[in-house]
């Protein structure tokens, strides 16, 4: 697949604090690409370089072909959907996005259309001639996805756009999100929620400090980077078999829990460590597992977690 975002050397530094530190990053075309990590890790500074808003200390991205910053073709290609709302409190949906689109150069016929496929996708047409003031966080960032995609761009830019958005909005912006890039665009997402980013990307890069410290998918990452899963078997079976039985399952990996609990992680196979338990005498009456997440791959790669909950 080609990629419809080429990022390379890319680096910003605001008053000798590196923010964005010689970025490579490529955006395959029609994929909704996740740009993860913490606070501060640099990802508004990463995608407002490659949105022509903010002019890198070195390196480049190219965004469709075009070399961002070098004229403005690249601007034309893409939407961006700030994380700070851009929005006229006091005018309605229609007014703000008429405001956008014109902007954009549209008129006319051309205008209308824009705007009512916009509405649509953001699922804001039954709210499209209330004043905006009265709207909430989650319908407020629908209409700033709305203006960012009234010129049907290639390449879609959201920066955190589900922070503060109640569930159900979370669904629309999702629902959106997927039916632009089922029409084709390339999305480019930024957010610090693991979840997020594990149902919505086909790959994800995650960043810290200002450099991508991984990229793949999130199963690649999670097989590349993650521990294997925590197996959690109840035994039963009386004081003697049962430390029998832990001393045989030892054999499989570094053994937690205690008397009937064991705890361990996922062998390759399971068939012969439940022989072992068996033929110890003990009886296996439970297994369960906790699956690897990203979360544990983040972890593994920074030393820190994502959030400090
Ligand atoms: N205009 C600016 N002036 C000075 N420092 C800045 C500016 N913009 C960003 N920074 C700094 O650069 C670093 C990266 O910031 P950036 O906003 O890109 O991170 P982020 O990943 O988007 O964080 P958040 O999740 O909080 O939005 C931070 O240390 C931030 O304080
Ligand atoms: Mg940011």
């Amino acid at each position: 697949m080609s990629a419809c975002v080429e990022v390379r050397g890319l680096g910003k530094a605001y008053g000798g604090r590196t923010a964005v530190a010689a970025l490579d990053l490529d955006v395959p075309a029609g994929s909704i690409f996740g740009l993860l990590g913490p606070n501060g890790a640099g990802k508004t500074t990463t995608i407002s370089m490659i949105a022509g808003v903010v002019t890198p200390d070195r390196g480049h991205a190219t965004v469709a072909g075009h070399r961002v910053g070098a004229d403005r073709g690249a601007q034309r290609v893409l939407g961006l959907c700030p994380q700070e709302l851009a929005l006229y409190d006091e005018l309605s949906p229609r007014q703000n996005l008429t405001f956008f689109a014109r902007l954009y150069g549209l008129r006319g016929q051309a205008l209308a259309d824009a705007i009512a496929w916009a509405l649509d996708v953001a699922g804001l047409r039954d709210r499209a001639d209330d004043p905006v003031r009265t709207f909430s966080g989650g319908m407020k960032r629908r209409l700033n996805l709305a203006a960012a995609i009234l010129h049907k761009p290639t390449l879609v830019i959201l920066d955190e756009p589900t922070v503060g958005v109640d569930p159900q909005s979370r669904r629309h912006l999702f629902d959106a999100i997927r039916a632009l890039a089922a029409a084709g665009m390339t999305v480019l997402y930024t957010s610090h929620y693991l979840e997020e980013v594990a149902e919505l990307c086909d790959r994800v890069a995650i960043m810290d400090h200002g450099a991508i410290v991984a990229s793949g998918t999130v199963a690649e990452l999670i097989a590349r980077h993650g521990k294997p899963p925590l197996l959690e078997l109840e035994l039963a079976g009386d004081e003697a078999t049962l430390l029998a039985a832990r001393a045989l399952a030892a054999r499989h990996g570094p053994l937690d829990g205690a008397g009937a609990v064991v705890r361990l992680p996922q062998p390759p196979s399971l068939g012969p460590l439940i022989a072992d338990l068996e033929s110890a005498g003990a009886r296996v009456v439970r297994i369960t597992a906790q699956p690897t997440t990203l979360e544990s791959v983040f972890l593994a790669l920074t030393g820190h977690a994502l959030r400090d909950e």
